[in-house]
């Protein structure tokens, strides 16, 4: 026997060589040749009609099955680029600057005009100017509508800003708890929005005396001038439609952030504005509906935010006797009387129709 003097040694080495020539020779058959491929594999050669497919943002086939095919089958989507551009160029450059500017414009305003004093003095006597109810509101509303920003700032230009200071780790875990304050504090901003809306909405309805007010700046520019105005003036009525709009405009787009690709609001509200004569496509992707959300849920928390800035100023630093209306609900009568002069009166005359006591008198 040709074996019979071969080692186990050397009779395992024979093995291993032979499989390998065996194995070398089958793996040689499937190897390229020239560029060309066996099997279904193209190899060296593009097929150009596909990768153009691809990049044209189709959708194919996908074993990720968790977010629908649609999503999760596409693997080039060019509006996620643009979406990109906008949100760390036009969005971040332009809301810097309308935050910046409104910075510079109240330090200039309080250089200018100071404080805003009570021109007659306080008068020791209060009015009540704001219930429980209407002061819990508020609150719920503005310490949501404060951390909402701070944490929305954040994700906007915390990268840029905060990153460099903080290093990695630590901007992480505070982007991350921002994260959750953001999207829990949503729904006592919500609640505080649609509380503060059916306490003040009858005061806000836009009247005659509007003009007036505006006319004379708010009475903003001298100590003299004090136009007249009833429980809000001019100014205080666009704030709380720009709050109310906006607040609205804001959750909507915050709740398909919160609740992902269950909503076309996008698309409908596109459907909308086409039919006033704007051009804009209504055939919107999952994915390009999430986008422009963003883009619009950043867009009206910076206006929002620079609004509200001019609102923080001018109750509390920018005007004696402001704060004490959210405060303690109770203002001194002659703030009152300058800054809501025919709200005094109404207040008096119900105060004198109903007696002390809140008996309703009978009339004389
Ligand atoms: C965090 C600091 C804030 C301060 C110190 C503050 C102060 C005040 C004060 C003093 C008033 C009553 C003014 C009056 O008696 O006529 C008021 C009203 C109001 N606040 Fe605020 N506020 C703050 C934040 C906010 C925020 C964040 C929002 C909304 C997101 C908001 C929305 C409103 C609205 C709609 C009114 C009624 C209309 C008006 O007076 O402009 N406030 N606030």
């Amino acid at each position: 026997m040709i074996f019979k003097n071969i080692s186990v040694k050397n009779f395992y080495i024979l093995i291993f060589l032979s499989l390998f020539i065996v194995l070398n020779f089958s793996f040689n058959s499937f190897s390229q040749t020239a560029g060309q491929v066996p099997g279904s594999s193209l190899g060296l050669n593009s097929d150009a009609d596909l990768w153009r497919y691809i990049r044209q943002g189709n959708s194919g086939d996908s074993q990720i099955g968790q977010l629908g095919s649609e999503l999760s089958a596409v693997m080039i989507q060019s509006e996620g680029d643009n979406w990109r551009s906008i949100r760390n160029g036009p969005l971040s450059r332009y809301g810097a600057y309308g935050l910046i500017g409104m910075l510079v414009l109240l330090a200039w305003f309080y250089s200018y005009r100071g404080r805003i004093k009570v021109a007659k003095g306080f008068s020791g006597e209060t009015i009540t100017r704001f219930k429980a109810i209407e002061r819990f509101s508020h609150w719920l509303m503005a310490g949501s509508f404060v951390i909402l920003a701070i944490t929305g700032l954040n994700m906007v230009y915390g990268k840029f800003v905060l990153l460099p200071i903080l290093g990695p780790d630590a901007f992480s875990a505070l982007t991350v708890a921002g994260k959750y304050s953001h999207n829990f504090l949503a729904f006592a901003f919500m609640i505080g929005l649609v509380m503060s809306f059916f306490c003040w909405v009858t005061h806000n309805i836009p009247s005659k005396l509007d003009i007036e007010w505006l006319k004379q700046g708010g009475g903003l520019f001298s100590d003299d001038a004090h136009p007249p105005a009833r429980k809000f003036n001019a100014g205080q009525k666009i704030i709380f439609w720009a709050v109310m709009l906006g607040g609205l405009s804001i959750s909507l787009s915050g709740w398909a952030l919160l609740f992902p690709f269950e909503t076309k609001m996008m698309a409908k509200t596109f459907g909308i504005l086409n039919m006033v004569g704007f051009n804009l496509s209504t055939d919107l992707t999952p994915l390009q509906e999430q986008q422009l959300q963003t883009i619009w849920h950043g867009i009206v928390g910076l206006v929002l935010i620079i609004i509200i800035i001019a609102h923080i100023y001018i109750g509390s630093l920018g005007m004696q006797g402001a704060f004490d209306a959210m405060n303690s609900g109770e203002v001194d009568r002659n703030w009152a009387k300058e800054h809501h002069g025919l709200w005094v009166e109404e207040e008096d005359q119900k105060a004198n129709d109903t007696g002390k006591d809140g008996i309703k008198q009978p009339a004389e």
